[in-house]
């Protein structure tokens, strides 16, 4: 039977300075044990701050309401050293520019072994040995320990992320566009471990991209985001190949094939905002 590890009940965000505009408006969606959902929306339609509410990491500017159930706990009604646990032991996130969420000064080695010992009792050879495992998982040769992130190429940086997410093996991986600053071939590189990884240790994924082409290789489930709202979900292949939204009709024409020949047609948000109110 179908289980879900996640599920979000209408989730409102906004600022504490303005109730009346909706950052994330009332949302609700979930995503099935051992399976992939993509978040796919353009730039400011609430993605982030959706991945943020999940492990509770919200500006405090910003003030939610809704019920985040993971495994059917609330993460809302969870008390600061509840969350502090769930993060990175069954839930934990990988964001899109790895040398930011990486200490230039440290080792790639020692930031890997830190992530461990936050929440294992391992002693000092088995962690060394955990950390030579991950390495490899994420196949990055493990002579590269003793890196600095400089020195590693975008993607290996990206690996590196990866390796330290993966440290606890979490129920649940949050990848908010990994694979934006990287370039082509890399991304369906760090794809292809992505999903590799989740099949192996049986977890199921919450990914969020703007790019539909990054959508076909990944997801099970598609949510499809404007405005804070969700406009437009199911199975990848029926949104794909049978879009209702007139977003997501627009947004599938932003996205080019693999040779450039196919012709692109930018969004017209005047044409748009008419096709939505005619609906
Ligand atoms: N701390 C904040 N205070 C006010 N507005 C914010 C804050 N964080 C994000 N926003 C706004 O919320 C909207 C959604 O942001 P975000 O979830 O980051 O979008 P996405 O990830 O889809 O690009 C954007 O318009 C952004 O400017
Ligand atoms: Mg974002």
């Amino acid at each position: 039977m179908k289980k879900n590890i996640l599920k979000i009940n209408k989730l409102s965000i906004n600022t504490k300075v303005n109730n009346e505009i909706f950052l994330v408006d009332n949302i609700s969606f979930s995503v099935e044990e051992g399976k992939t959902t993509c978040i796919v929306g353009e730039s400011g339609s609430g993605k982030s701050l959706t991945a943020l509410s999940i492990i509770r990491l919200l500006s405090p500017q910003l003030k939610m309401t809704g019920e985040i159930l993971f495994n059917n706990n609330d993460i809302c009604k969870m008390s600061d050293s509840e969350i502090r646990q769930k993060r990175g032991l069954d839930i934990a996130m990988i964001f899109q520019e790895p040398m930011t969420s990486l200490n230039p000064v440290l080792t790639i080695g020692y930031q890997i072994k830190e992530a461990i010992a936050v929440h294992s009792v391992l002693q000092k050879k088995e962690i060394e040995n955990r950390v030579k495992e991950l390495l490899l998982l994420v196949g990055i040769p493990v002579e590269r320990v003793n890196s600095y992130p400089d020195e590693l190429s975008g993607g290996q940086r990206q690996r590196v992320m990866i390796a330290m997410a993966m440290s606890c093996n979490p129920k649940l991986l949050i990848a908010d566009e990994p694979t934006t600053a990287l370039d082509v071939t890399v991304q369906a590189q760090i794809l292809k471990l992505l999903d590799d990884l989740k099949n192996k240790l049986n977890m199921s994924m919450l990914f969020i991209t703007h790019d539909f082409g990054v959508v076909e290789d990944i997801a099970d489930d598609v949510i499809v985001m404007f405005k804070g709202k969700i406009v437009e979900r199911g199975d990848v292949k029926q949104v794909l190949n049978k879009p209702k939204h007139p977003y997501t009709k627009a947004l599938l024409g932003c996205v080019p094939d693999a040779l450039g020949r196919k012709q692109l047609t930018p969004i017209d948000y005047v044409k748009l905002d008419k096709a939505i109110q005619r609906l």
